[in-house]
């Protein structure tokens, strides 16, 4: 196990390169399965989550070829197995996607079913919906989401909740239905346009994605494709926030800043300087301590959940009082206590944070209780005085590709120590004493 060790202080300054989006390659590469034919994915990011959901594609069949750190091909014309086994959904729930993609091009699909995380209860009431509307038998035994179909008929689906997750489960079914699907009240994130491109490019006939009602015309096969995943809208908005925290001046490239338009407008609200180009962001952090606001999590193209807790770290700095309402998730404030003992001042109180701001945090050692919240500690130990130790990084490592190396790019102190190995610590402490 590694953690990361911080020594703060130091302004994020110079160029960022942002990596593929995690959540869309993740619903890339389960469609990527629904044709016989080659599919060449390029802009992959090289996170843990994506090596494992390519684990388990290659584990039903499917041949994988690493091209590059960066770029696979995939060609799904050597399937045998339709099961998705625990050891890869308790790794990631996203494997789920392999139900919408192997009951679209196999009529059948078994996945065990994911359990809760740090972060809520995660149901999949609505990707069953959508599968049983299309046709689909849905059972739920032995921790197994067991599926088949005779045929899939599109139909009219008007999800309960706006869901990402389902909103790219039945959309892959339905690509392959026959008939007409409509899809009601779905998700709108970029990663949905992707996905819905991403079809498209294999012949599927998907309308509307990006918008709450999204059109979908079966048809009776996919083909190959060569296509290459969007930039990741919560990577860019984590070194966004990074550069404001640490008052740094920071350009992010490869970014879409229209995805961003939630994030920017917050940063300028508060006081920090975001400058636009075509497929790049500034951040000018201001000099005199930035002020307070309200912030509640919302479906694209609100503010997203994934920034929440990186958010609500800047707002610990602000001047004055801030309330971050969280609305998607139900436990998404795990990550309070370790930034409270950093020396944030915020309570809970129950799907808020009210935030009282503080001059500045002291380093202390902290845990990431999951993805974006571990973000959140690596920002807050950037800004702390003193030296950070964050554990538990596997969790961080799930979603953003070389994190240490980026950030030390820009002039950050951080290094990935093995847990407990006191002479490294040492030796990284000693380096950067100054
Ligand atoms: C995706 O999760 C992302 N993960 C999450 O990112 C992200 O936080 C979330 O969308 C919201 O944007 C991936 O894309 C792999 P949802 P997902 O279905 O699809 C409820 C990260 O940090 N719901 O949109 O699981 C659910 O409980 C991760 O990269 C149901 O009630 O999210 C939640 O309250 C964390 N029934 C809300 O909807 C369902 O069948 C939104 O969940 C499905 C969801």
């Amino acid at each position: 196990m590694d953690q990361y060790v911080i020594k703060g202080g130091c302004p994020l300054q110079g160029e960022v390169v942002i990596s593929g989006a995690k959540n869309a390659a993740l619903g890339i590469l389960a469609a990527a399965i629904m044709t016989d034919e080659t599919v060449i994915i390029d802009n992959l990011p090289d996170v843990n989550d994506i090596n494992v959901l390519l684990q388990a594609i290659e584990e039903i069949g499917a041949i994988v070829e690493r091209v590059d750190r960066h770029t696979v091909k995939i060609n799904g014309s050597q399937i045998t197995g339709m099961s998705i086994d625990y050891e890869f959904i308790k790794k990631i729930r996203a494997s789920y996607y392999l139900l919408g993609a192997l009951l679209g091009k196999y009529r059948k699909a078994q996945v065990a079913l994911p359990g809760g995380c740090n972060i809520g209860s995660r149901p999949i009431d609505q990707h069953i919906k959508g599968f049983r509307a299309l046709g689909a038998q849905v059972k739920i035994e032995q921790g197994m989401i067991d599926t088949k179909a005779e045929k899939l008929v599109g139909s009219h689906i008007y999800m309960d909740v706006v869901s990402v997750g389902a909103t790219i489960n039945v959309m892959m079914a339905a690509s392959l239905a026959e008939g007409k699907t409509i899809i009601e009240n779905a998700a709108k994130e970029p990663h949905i346009v992707d996905v819905a491109n991403f079809l498209n490019s294999m012949g599927a006939n998907i309308k509307g994605a990006g918008t709450d009602v999204i059109r979908i015309k079966g048809v009776p096969s996919l083909h190959g494709t060569e296509y290459s995943i969007i930039p990741d809208q919560i990577e860019a908005g984590t070194f966004m926030v990074a550069a404001a925290a640490t008052k740094g001046d920071v350009l992010i490239k490869n970014v879409i800043p229209k995805h961003l338009e939630a994030i920017s407008a917050k940063l300028v609200e508060i006081g920090a300087k975001v400058v636009e180009y075509d497929d790049a962001v500034r951040v000018i952090g201001a000099k005199e301590r930035l002020g307070s606001t309200h912030v509640k999590t919302l479906p694209y193209p609100g503010f997203p959940t994934d920034m929440q807790p990186q958010i609500a770290t800047l707002l610990a700095l602000s001047e004055g009082t801030s309330i971050v309402t969280e609305s998607i998730f139900e436990n998404r404030f795990k990550y309070v206590a370790e930034l409270n003992r950093m020396g944030a001042s915020i309570t809970v109180e129950g799907n808020s944070a009210v935030i009282d701001g503080v001059e500045g945090f002291t380093g202390a050692s902290v845990s990431a209780p999951d993805l974006r919240a571990g973000a959140a500690l690596v920002v807050a130990g950037l800004v702390a005085e003193g030296y950070t130790i964050v554990d538990q990084i596997q969790y961080i490592e799930r979603g953003y590709e070389a994190f240490e190396d980026k950030m030390n790019g820009l002039g950050a102190k951080m290094k990935k120590v093995p847990v407990d190995d006191e002479k490294e610590l040492q030796k990284f402490m000693l380096q950067v004493i100054g």
